[in-house]
Protein backbone atom coordinates (compact mmCIF):
# COMPACT_ATOMS: atom_id res chain seq x y z
CA UNK A 1 0.00 0.00 0.00
CA UNK A 2 1.45 3.71 -0.82
CA UNK A 3 1.78 5.83 1.76
CA UNK A 4 0.69 9.15 2.83
CA UNK A 5 3.09 12.47 3.19
CA UNK A 6 1.84 15.72 4.52
CA UNK A 7 4.30 18.64 3.63
CA UNK A 8 4.26 21.82 4.96
CA UNK A 9 5.76 24.44 3.85
CA UNK A 10 5.31 24.61 0.09
CA UNK A 11 4.24 27.67 -1.74
CA UNK A 12 5.76 27.33 -5.22
CA UNK A 13 8.70 24.89 -7.45
CA UNK A 14 12.04 26.63 -5.75
CA UNK A 15 11.79 25.80 -2.49
CA UNK A 16 13.17 22.04 -0.62
CA UNK A 17 9.28 21.24 0.29
CA UNK A 18 8.63 21.31 -3.36
CA UNK A 19 11.42 18.89 -4.16
CA UNK A 20 10.82 16.19 -1.16
CA UNK A 21 7.31 16.87 -2.95
CA UNK A 22 8.71 15.21 -5.51
CA UNK A 23 10.91 12.62 -4.53
CA UNK A 24 8.30 11.39 -2.14
CA UNK A 25 5.96 11.40 -5.29
CA UNK A 26 8.39 9.60 -7.48
CA UNK A 27 8.69 6.73 -4.71
CA UNK A 28 5.08 6.37 -5.31
CA UNK A 29 3.76 8.50 -1.77
CA UNK A 30 0.67 10.31 -2.11
CA UNK A 31 0.50 14.33 -1.67
CA UNK A 32 -0.50 16.41 0.45
CA UNK A 33 0.72 20.01 1.03
CA UNK A 34 0.26 22.76 3.43
CA UNK A 35 0.70 26.08 2.04
CA UNK A 36 1.13 29.53 4.25
CA UNK A 37 -2.25 31.61 4.09
CA UNK A 38 -0.84 34.78 2.47
CA UNK A 39 0.83 32.50 -0.47
CA UNK A 40 -2.25 29.91 -0.98
CA UNK A 41 -4.20 32.22 -4.04
CA UNK A 42 -1.10 32.46 -6.22
CA UNK A 43 0.32 28.92 -5.36
CA UNK A 44 -3.30 27.19 -6.08
CA UNK A 45 -3.52 29.49 -9.49
CA UNK A 46 -0.16 28.59 -10.24
CA UNK A 47 -1.07 24.79 -10.04
CA UNK A 48 -3.84 25.55 -12.39
CA UNK A 49 -2.95 27.60 -14.95
CA UNK A 50 0.01 24.96 -15.65
CA UNK A 51 2.84 27.24 -14.55
CA UNK A 52 4.65 24.32 -12.42
CA UNK A 53 3.97 21.70 -14.86
CA UNK A 54 7.77 21.57 -16.24
CA UNK A 55 8.74 21.22 -12.51
CA UNK A 56 6.05 18.86 -12.10
CA UNK A 57 7.63 15.72 -14.43
CA UNK A 58 8.92 13.16 -12.04
CA UNK A 59 11.86 10.42 -13.67
CA UNK A 60 9.11 8.01 -15.30
CA UNK A 61 7.80 11.29 -17.51
CA UNK A 62 4.60 11.57 -15.59
CA UNK A 63 3.31 14.59 -13.53
CA UNK A 64 3.65 14.69 -9.78
CA UNK A 65 0.28 14.90 -8.54
CA UNK A 66 -0.50 17.42 -5.30
CA UNK A 67 -3.90 15.36 -4.15
CA UNK A 68 -4.57 17.92 -1.75
CA UNK A 69 -3.48 21.44 -0.94
CA UNK A 70 -4.44 22.46 2.83
CA UNK A 71 -4.21 26.33 4.05
CA UNK A 72 -2.09 26.66 7.07
CA UNK A 73 -0.29 29.27 9.45
CA UNK A 74 1.55 27.07 12.00
CA UNK A 75 2.08 29.72 14.21
CA UNK A 76 -1.64 29.82 15.55
CA UNK A 77 -2.17 26.19 17.02
CA UNK A 78 -6.16 26.82 17.11
CA UNK A 79 -8.86 29.62 16.44
CA UNK A 80 -8.46 30.82 19.96
CA UNK A 81 -5.16 32.00 19.57
CA UNK A 82 -5.75 33.97 16.30
CA UNK A 83 -5.74 37.60 16.99
CA UNK A 84 -8.53 39.83 15.78
CA UNK A 85 -6.26 41.34 12.76
CA UNK A 86 -5.39 38.61 11.35
CA UNK A 87 -8.37 37.28 11.67
CA UNK A 88 -10.01 39.85 10.04
CA UNK A 89 -7.11 40.74 7.50
CA UNK A 90 -8.20 39.68 3.99
CA UNK A 91 -5.41 37.63 2.82
CA UNK A 92 -6.87 35.34 5.88
CA UNK A 93 -10.45 35.95 5.72
CA UNK A 94 -10.97 33.91 2.06
CA UNK A 95 -9.56 30.78 3.66
CA UNK A 96 -10.62 28.67 7.11
CA UNK A 97 -9.49 26.29 8.88
CA UNK A 98 -5.65 27.07 8.72
CA UNK A 99 -4.84 26.39 12.58
CA UNK A 100 -2.60 23.64 13.29
CA UNK A 101 -4.83 21.43 14.67
CA UNK A 102 -7.55 22.55 12.68
CA UNK A 103 -5.66 21.04 9.59
CA UNK A 104 -4.94 17.92 11.38
CA UNK A 105 -8.31 17.13 11.89
CA UNK A 106 -9.08 18.45 8.08
CA UNK A 107 -6.80 15.36 7.06
CA UNK A 108 -8.13 12.96 9.28
CA UNK A 109 -11.71 13.57 7.83
CA UNK A 110 -10.38 13.50 4.43
CA UNK A 111 -7.83 10.96 4.33
CA UNK A 112 -7.43 9.16 7.88
CA UNK A 113 -4.07 8.91 8.31
CA UNK A 114 -0.64 9.86 7.06
CA UNK A 115 3.04 8.16 7.32
CA UNK A 116 5.02 10.70 6.40
CA UNK A 117 5.33 14.55 7.89
CA UNK A 118 7.54 17.28 6.62
CA UNK A 119 8.24 20.42 8.11
CA UNK A 120 9.82 22.86 5.53
CA UNK A 121 8.73 26.02 6.81
CA UNK A 122 10.65 29.03 8.63
CA UNK A 123 10.06 32.66 9.19
CA UNK A 124 12.14 35.06 11.27
CA UNK A 125 11.17 38.89 10.21
CA UNK A 126 14.39 40.40 11.53
CA UNK A 127 16.49 37.27 9.84
CA UNK A 128 18.69 40.49 8.43
CA UNK A 129 19.82 42.05 11.93
CA UNK A 130 23.14 40.54 13.70
CA UNK A 131 21.50 39.13 17.37
CA UNK A 132 23.11 41.80 19.02
CA UNK A 133 20.30 43.81 17.51
CA UNK A 134 17.26 41.83 17.20
CA UNK A 135 14.32 42.42 19.84
CA UNK A 136 12.58 39.85 21.91
CA UNK A 137 9.72 39.97 19.79
CA UNK A 138 11.65 39.36 16.44
CA UNK A 139 13.43 36.64 18.63
CA UNK A 140 10.19 34.86 19.69
CA UNK A 141 8.90 34.84 16.41
CA UNK A 142 11.82 33.39 14.81
CA UNK A 143 11.02 30.54 17.56
CA UNK A 144 7.84 30.55 16.84
CA UNK A 145 7.31 30.26 13.21
CA UNK A 146 10.34 28.09 12.72
CA UNK A 147 11.15 25.63 16.12
CA UNK A 148 7.39 25.99 17.86
CA UNK A 149 5.73 25.46 14.57
CA UNK A 150 7.18 22.03 14.21
CA UNK A 151 6.82 20.86 17.45
CA UNK A 152 3.05 21.34 17.26
CA UNK A 153 2.58 19.85 13.62
CA UNK A 154 4.53 16.86 15.19
CA UNK A 155 2.02 16.81 18.16
CA UNK A 156 -1.29 17.50 16.08
CA UNK A 157 -0.59 15.16 13.62
CA UNK A 158 1.03 12.32 15.50
CA UNK A 159 -2.50 10.75 16.96
CA UNK A 160 -2.99 9.99 12.65
CA UNK A 161 0.72 9.05 12.29
CA UNK A 162 0.90 5.28 11.29
CA UNK A 163 3.21 3.62 13.60
CA UNK A 164 6.82 2.86 11.83
CA UNK A 165 6.17 6.55 10.14
CA UNK A 166 8.32 8.97 9.51
CA UNK A 167 8.88 12.76 10.44
CA UNK A 168 11.33 15.40 9.08
CA UNK A 169 12.61 19.32 9.29
CA UNK A 170 14.84 21.23 7.50
CA UNK A 171 17.56 22.52 9.44
CA UNK A 172 20.45 24.83 8.61
CA UNK A 173 24.52 24.60 10.26
CA UNK A 174 24.48 28.23 11.73
CA UNK A 175 22.98 26.33 14.36
CA UNK A 176 26.00 25.05 15.65
CA UNK A 177 28.70 26.96 13.96
CA UNK A 178 29.10 31.28 13.39
CA UNK A 179 27.00 32.27 10.18
CA UNK A 180 27.17 36.19 9.88
CA UNK A 181 24.10 36.95 8.74
CA UNK A 182 21.89 34.70 9.55
CA UNK A 183 20.46 36.26 12.01
CA UNK A 184 17.02 37.93 14.04
CA UNK A 185 17.09 34.83 16.45
CA UNK A 186 17.31 32.40 13.34
CA UNK A 187 20.56 30.44 14.36
CA UNK A 188 18.81 29.71 17.81
CA UNK A 189 15.67 28.67 16.35
CA UNK A 190 17.72 26.07 14.58
CA UNK A 191 19.61 24.88 17.34
CA UNK A 192 16.07 24.45 19.16
CA UNK A 193 14.83 22.88 16.32
CA UNK A 194 17.78 19.73 15.98
CA UNK A 195 17.59 19.49 20.02
CA UNK A 196 13.72 19.18 19.80
CA UNK A 197 14.73 17.31 16.84
CA UNK A 198 16.47 14.34 19.44
CA UNK A 199 13.62 15.11 22.62
CA UNK A 200 10.63 14.35 19.64
CA UNK A 201 12.35 11.26 18.27
CA UNK A 202 12.05 9.51 22.13
CA UNK A 203 8.48 10.64 22.32
CA UNK A 204 7.16 10.37 19.07
CA UNK A 205 8.84 6.68 19.22
CA UNK A 206 8.29 5.42 21.99
CA UNK A 207 4.38 6.75 21.65
CA UNK A 208 3.79 5.77 18.61
CA UNK A 209 6.65 4.16 16.79
CA UNK A 210 7.27 7.23 15.16
CA UNK A 211 11.41 8.50 13.76
CA UNK A 212 12.05 12.05 14.16
CA UNK A 213 15.37 12.94 12.03
CA UNK A 214 16.62 16.30 10.71
CA UNK A 215 18.22 17.30 7.32
CA UNK A 216 20.76 20.40 7.65
CA UNK A 217 21.03 21.59 3.94
CA UNK A 218 23.37 23.62 2.09
CA UNK A 219 22.40 26.23 0.38
CA UNK A 220 19.52 26.61 -1.87
CA UNK A 221 18.38 29.77 -4.22
CA UNK A 222 14.58 29.47 -2.62
CA UNK A 223 12.42 32.18 -2.03
CA UNK A 224 13.13 32.61 1.63
CA UNK A 225 16.98 32.38 1.06
CA UNK A 226 16.59 35.02 -1.53
CA UNK A 227 15.01 37.46 1.32
CA UNK A 228 17.84 36.93 3.93
CA UNK A 229 19.79 38.13 1.24
CA UNK A 230 23.37 36.11 1.19
CA UNK A 231 22.55 33.39 -0.63
CA UNK A 232 24.49 33.92 -3.63
CA UNK A 233 27.48 34.17 -1.48
CA UNK A 234 26.65 30.85 0.26
CA UNK A 235 26.37 28.83 -2.87
CA UNK A 236 29.90 30.60 -3.74
CA UNK A 237 31.89 29.92 -0.30
CA UNK A 238 30.34 26.23 -0.35
CA UNK A 239 31.40 25.83 -3.96
CA UNK A 240 34.93 26.90 -3.17
CA UNK A 241 35.48 25.22 -0.07
CA UNK A 242 32.97 21.78 0.54
CA UNK A 243 34.87 18.64 -0.12
CA UNK A 244 31.95 17.98 -3.15
CA UNK A 245 32.25 21.31 -5.61
CA UNK A 246 28.98 21.11 -7.18
CA UNK A 247 26.04 23.44 -6.65
CA UNK A 248 23.21 21.44 -4.24
CA UNK A 249 20.08 21.15 -6.11
CA UNK A 250 16.92 20.62 -4.00
CA UNK A 251 16.20 16.95 -5.43
CA UNK A 252 19.47 15.60 -3.54
CA UNK A 253 17.72 16.99 -0.34
CA UNK A 254 14.47 15.67 -1.68
CA UNK A 255 15.90 12.13 -2.28
CA UNK A 256 17.62 12.16 1.21
CA UNK A 257 13.96 13.22 2.73
CA UNK A 258 12.98 10.06 0.42
CA UNK A 259 15.30 7.57 2.01
CA UNK A 260 14.80 8.80 5.44
CA UNK A 261 10.89 8.59 5.19
CA UNK A 262 11.99 4.84 3.97
CA UNK A 263 12.39 1.29 5.23
CA UNK A 264 15.56 1.60 4.26
CA UNK A 265 16.21 4.32 7.56
CA UNK A 266 14.12 2.27 9.79
CA UNK A 267 17.02 2.50 12.59
CA UNK A 268 17.09 6.01 12.03
CA UNK A 269 15.75 8.49 14.13
CA UNK A 270 16.75 11.60 16.51
CA UNK A 271 19.62 12.46 13.68
CA UNK A 272 20.78 15.16 12.25
CA UNK A 273 21.64 14.55 8.55
CA UNK A 274 24.18 17.06 6.72
CA UNK A 275 22.93 16.87 3.00
CA UNK A 276 25.69 19.96 2.10
CA UNK A 277 28.16 18.35 -0.57
CA UNK A 278 30.25 17.74 3.16
CA UNK A 279 30.62 21.72 3.69
CA UNK A 280 29.58 21.44 7.72
CA UNK A 281 33.39 18.73 7.92
CA UNK A 282 35.64 21.29 6.63
CA UNK A 283 37.39 22.99 9.40
CA UNK A 284 39.08 26.18 7.33
CA UNK A 285 38.08 27.36 3.85
CA UNK A 286 40.40 26.78 1.29
P1 LIG B 1 10.81 28.22 0.86
O1 LIG B 1 10.51 29.65 0.71
O2 LIG B 1 10.56 27.32 -0.30
O3 LIG B 1 10.02 27.57 2.09
C1 LIG B 1 9.66 28.24 3.25
C2 LIG B 1 8.14 28.13 3.33
O4 LIG B 1 7.69 28.49 4.62
C3 LIG B 1 7.42 29.05 2.35
O5 LIG B 1 6.58 28.28 1.52
C4 LIG B 1 6.59 29.95 3.27
O6 LIG B 1 5.35 30.28 2.69
C5 LIG B 1 6.42 29.04 4.46
N1 LIG B 1 6.02 29.70 5.72
C6 LIG B 1 6.58 30.77 6.33
N2 LIG B 1 5.93 31.06 7.47
C7 LIG B 1 4.94 30.14 7.59
C8 LIG B 1 3.92 29.91 8.55
N3 LIG B 1 3.77 30.69 9.62
N4 LIG B 1 3.06 28.87 8.36
C9 LIG B 1 3.18 28.08 7.28
N5 LIG B 1 4.12 28.25 6.34
C10 LIG B 1 4.99 29.27 6.49
O7 LIG B 1 12.33 28.16 1.33
P2 LIG B 1 13.32 26.96 1.72
O8 LIG B 1 14.65 27.60 1.76
O9 LIG B 1 13.12 25.80 0.85
O10 LIG B 1 12.91 26.61 3.21
C11 LIG B 1 12.46 25.34 3.64
C12 LIG B 1 13.23 24.91 4.87
O11 LIG B 1 14.59 24.66 4.50
C13 LIG B 1 13.28 25.97 5.98
O12 LIG B 1 13.18 25.34 7.25
C14 LIG B 1 14.68 26.54 5.81
O13 LIG B 1 15.18 27.13 7.00
C15 LIG B 1 15.43 25.28 5.44
N6 LIG B 1 16.76 25.48 4.88
C16 LIG B 1 16.96 26.24 3.75
C17 LIG B 1 18.23 26.45 3.23
C18 LIG B 1 18.43 27.27 1.99
O14 LIG B 1 19.58 27.62 1.67
N7 LIG B 1 17.39 27.59 1.24
C19 LIG B 1 19.43 25.85 3.87
C20 LIG B 1 19.12 25.03 5.03
C21 LIG B 1 17.85 24.87 5.51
Amino acid sequence: KGKRAFIAGVADDNGYGWAIAKSLAAAGAEILVGTWVPALNIFESSLRRGKFDESRVLPDGSLMEITKVYPLDAVFDNPEDVPEDIKTNKRYAGSSKWTVQEVAESVKEDFGTIDILVHSLANGPEVTKPLLETSRNGYLAALSASSYSYVSLLKHFLPIMNPGGSSISLTYIASERIIPGYGGGMSSAKAALESDTRVLAFEAGRKRKIRVNTISAGPLRSRAAKAIGFIDMMIDYSLANAPLQKELSAEEVGNSAAFLASPLASAITGTVLYVDNGLNAMGVGV
